[in-house]
């Protein structure tokens, strides 16, 4: 079998175009933003100095074999096989190839989202991304229901689908995933080691089941990417989140970009106590200092990027 590592990045180029702004968490101005196109086109050439959205928004099929051996991102040391299945599922022309977009909107995942009303807004936009296989149907009116694309992280299956325990979790699963038919399934499946055999049920399910689902597996040179563009803006990021990395694939296939359930706060801007994700239980503690994330820092990146009309971030509601 081959091993398959990650290419080196391209050496930083000097960009300052960024700031990162304070350290407050006020929300944003709803009115008087304008979108800047001469901004938002350069973000798109920066960012294709380190990376090629189209062609790394996935693996192709062509590029490994089944019984390949892959190093994980994070877990250099740890090695998976590429699964029969796993390879059935691997596309064969980048599922973005040649595709553009005028209007994409990226929902993360903050309970900021709940009583928002943004559900019609979000979906009136052409193209529009989630994280992390999200609930839609029950809070449509705060999120909306369209989906063009949709992550899962390997440890949504565990701790959004109970690691598929009994067959009334797989039914949920199915039917998640049969609702997704002619959507993207961007699975991230070689960050990090232990979710292996998650990923394997799932695409076992998802072969059976969800037969015009659009499956992506991420190119392991991605995430290396991602934090070099940013690091070139002076924006030190660890892992970057599975937001901020939508972002920055996006700017490749979208004009404008309009982030909504970006709100790494516990409270709002009245005081009001925010929910950690608009459909769990999941407590804030999760973006403390032993998270591998910094999203109060890609927050106020974001927010500096939308106060320069670069993207749109929402977080009020949108009656
Ligand atoms: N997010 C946010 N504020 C929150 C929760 C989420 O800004 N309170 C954004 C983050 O960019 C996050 C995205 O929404 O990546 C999706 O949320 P989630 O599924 O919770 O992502 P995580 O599992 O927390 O992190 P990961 O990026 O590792 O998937």
């Amino acid at each position: 079998s081959r091993r398959v590592g990650s290419t080196s990045l391209p050496r930083p180029a000097a960009i300052n175009h960024l700031e990162p702004g304070d350290n407050s968490s006020g929300k944003l101005a709803s009115s008087g933003w304008t979108f800047n196109k001469t901004l938002s086109k350069l973000i798109r050439k920066n960012v294709l100095r380190f990376l090629d959205p189209e062609r790394d928004i996935s693996i192709l099929k062509g590029s490994l074999r089944p019984g390949d051996v892959v190093h994980y991102v994070f877990d250099r040391h740890s090695t998976t096989n590429i699964s029969e299945n796993l390879h059935r599922l691997l596309p064969s022309v980048s599922p973005l190839k040649n595709r553009h977009y005028r209007l994409c909107a990226i929902v993360g995942n903050s309970g900021i989202l709940l009583n928002s009303s943004c559900g019609s807004q979000i979906d009136s936009h052409d193209f529009v991304i989630r994280c992390n296989l999200a609930p839609v149907e029950e809070y449509a009116d705060d999120v909306g229901h369209r989906t063009d694309l949709v992550t899962m992280n390997p440890s949504v299956v565990q701790r959004a689908f109970r690691d598929l325990v009994d067959d009334e979790w797989r039914r949920r699963f199915a039917r998640r995933l049969a609702s997704l038919s002619g959507s993207v399934l961007w699975i991230p499946a070689f960050m990090a080691k232990g979710g292996e055999e998650r990923v394997e049920w799932a695409l076992r399910l998802i072969l059976r089941h969800a037969a015009d689902v659009r499956t992506a597996f991420p190119s392991l040179r991605l995430l290396h990417a991602v934090r070099g563009y940013w690091l070139t803006n002076k924006v030190h990021i660890k892992r970057p989140t599975t937001g901020l990395l939508m972002y920055t694939m996006a700017t490749r296939f979208c004009e404008e970009i309009h982030l909504y359930g970006f709100w790494p706060f516990s409270h709002d801007a009245a005081g009001k106590a925010v929910k950690y994700h608009y459909y769990d239980t999941l407590k804030y503690e999760y973006t403390s200092s032993s998270s591998p994330h910094s999203m109060p820092l890609e927050f106020r990146t974001l927010r500096a990027l939308h106060h320069q009309g670069a993207l749109r971030l929402h977080t009020g509601n949108c009656h």
